[in-house]
């Protein structure tokens, strides 16, 4: 069976299952929370070298302010908790987002995760935070706007690869499998440039339930899709 390299997931559905339930969307994010370790674990166990997870949206600023507060709370408990096992089993931690927009103590968490795992080599676990891919590009060709005006970037020589360089994913492998639970079919901003040619898996479960069994099924699913890139079908090919 064919292994990607990386694989990405929106984490999408835990006020639906916190709703179902009866109980505030707060539920919904601590159990999400759960379900994040466990497909970390999982991750890791399958020897895959990137997981990357869509963990708050710059658009999500725009939710009530108590949610918006809960979810800061939990990425601060998240790393405070899981840090140093992480960082035991070998994980790289990376951020990718607008860290501007983070309040400072925050912002120091997340420096410090990257920096306490820049050694890392066996999962690189990267969470999109305060992550908007309009945003992304925006920054980007802002940074490469003033390269150019500083004379350390010629205009005529910016290509595709110049650009990704300015990104926040530079670095960092293309996602081979964009999963999104909860039934929503869409990217909701997350990774345009980079998932151009990612295999997209929508699964109908709500983020909290998802488990081992469904990222077998998402990986089942990618090794029955033939990727192209543009070329002709495998089975097509007359030479
Ligand atoms: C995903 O679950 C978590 C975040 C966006 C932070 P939601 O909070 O979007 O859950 P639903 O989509 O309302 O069910
Ligand atoms: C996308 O989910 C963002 C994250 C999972 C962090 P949303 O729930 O915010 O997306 P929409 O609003 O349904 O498009
Ligand atoms: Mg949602």
């Amino acid at each position: 069976m064919t292994i990607p390299a990386h694989i990405a997931i929106i984490m999408d559905g835990n006020g639906r299952w916190a709703k179902a339930r009866g109980l505030p969307r707060v539920a919904g994010h601590r159990a999400g929370v759960e379900a994040l370790r466990r497909t970390v674990r999982a991750v890791a166990d399958m020897g895959i070298a990137w997981l990357t997870l869509y963990a708050f949206s710059s658009e999500n600023w725009s939710r009530p302010k108590s949610e918006v507060s809960d979810l800061m709370g939990l990425l601060k408990i998240y790393i405070r908790r899981d840090l140093a096992d992480l960082h035991r089993s070998g994980v790289r931690v990376r951020v990718i987002g607008d860290r501007d927009g983070l309040s400072p103590d925050i912002r120091a968490l997340l420096a410090e995760a990257e920096t306490l795992t820049a050694g890392n080599t066996s999962l690189n676990l990267v969470i999109a935070f305060n992550y908007g891919g309009r945003n992304e590009i925006a920054r980007a060709a802002r940074r490469l706007a003033q390269a150019a005006r500083e004379g350390s970037i010629n205009p005529d020589d910016i290509c595709e690869e110049t650009f990704g360089h300015f990104l926040d994913t530079v670095d960092m492998p293309d996602p081979d499998i964009v999963i999104r639970t909860s039934g929503e079919m869409r990217l909701s901003n997350f990774l345009p440039w980079q998932s151009a040619y990612s295999e997209l898996i929508f699964m109908p479960c709500y983020w909290p339930d998802f488990g081992r069994a469904d990222l077998d099924e998402a990986l089942k699913i990618f090794a029955s899709r033939e990727r192209r890139f543009g070329g002709v079908t495998a089975h097509g090919v007359a030479s």
